[in-house]
């Protein structure tokens, strides 16, 4: 068994998956809109031939009054393959993607009030709290669970990104590596950034290929110490 990031691709089957299992299903299009919109917070997990058994789809809030927070939109396990603790991974993954990426400091969902097996995965196994009920949230008039898990401590275990010194080209064109700096102020001129604000570490690392980047020089050029 397999976790992983869901790929467009795998939204057919996601959908298939939920119609398996739940009763709130939807469009196509709402499979589309997680999956580009927030590429990195849904996952799947795949049998050893690849055939997807379960799913969660979700999403961040972007609601400025509130703190960041992601939300569940949906998540299920297929029958034959339930009780194995793929939920609680499938969860767990999804809630990390939510911290690393997005900074989540909490992550939120809705469940039926007469969901038992949900509802002990998320109180006791995942322990998120009952934040309210909301009355005949669901179409069949069903009322929800709305609950939240803090994801604070996740989020300051976050490891602090190194601060890279990268010097200027000098005129013989030799450039030195990137040099891991302790104090922005004491260290000599030329271009600081976080090791973050890169998505292709590699790049950052790899010294004079940096300043063969006309993009990546512009970029660099903005972050110059006076
Ligand atoms: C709820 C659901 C996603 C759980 O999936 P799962 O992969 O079987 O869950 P896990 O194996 O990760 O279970 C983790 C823990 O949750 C609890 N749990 C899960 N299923 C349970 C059940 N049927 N009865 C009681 N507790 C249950 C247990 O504490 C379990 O730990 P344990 O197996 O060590 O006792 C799955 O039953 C499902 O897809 N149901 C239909 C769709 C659904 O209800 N989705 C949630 C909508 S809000």
């Amino acid at each position: 068994m397999n976790i992983r990031n869901s790929e467009p691709a795998d939204l057919m089957n996601m959908q298939h998956c939920n119609m398996l299992c739940l009763p709130e299903n939807y469009l196509m299009k709402y499979y589309f809109y997680h999956g580009l919109s927030w590429p990195q917070l849904s996952y799947v997990a795949e049998d050893s031939k690849g055939n997807i058994v379960g799913y969660v789809l979700a999403k961040m809030e972007e609601d400025p009054d509130e703190a960041t927070h992601g939300h569940i939109t949906s998540l299920a396990v297929k029958r034959t393959h339930r009780r194995l603790g793929l939920a609680r991974k499938l969860m767990d993954h999804a809630s990390r993607a939510m911290v690393e990426c997005f900074k989540a400091k909490y992550v939120s969902l809705h469940v039926r009030v007469s969901n038992r097996a949900a509802l002990r995965l998320y109180a006791d196994t995942l322990k998120f709290e009952q934040s309210e009920v909301e009355a005949k949230y669901y179409a069949d008039g069903e009322d929800a669970f709305a609950m939240k898990r803090d994801l604070t401590k996740l989020l300051s275990e976050l490891p602090t990104p190194r601060k890279l010194y990268i010097p200027f080209r000098e005129k013989n064109n030799s450039v030195t590596k990137p040099t891991e700096v302790d104090n922005e102020d004491t260290a000599p001129t030329g271009v600081i950034f976080d090791e973050k604000d890169f998505a292709d570490k590699a790049i950052a690392q790899s010294g004079v290929d940096v300043f063969a980047e006309d993009n990546l020089a512009k970029t660099l050029e903005s972050t110059t110490l006076s």
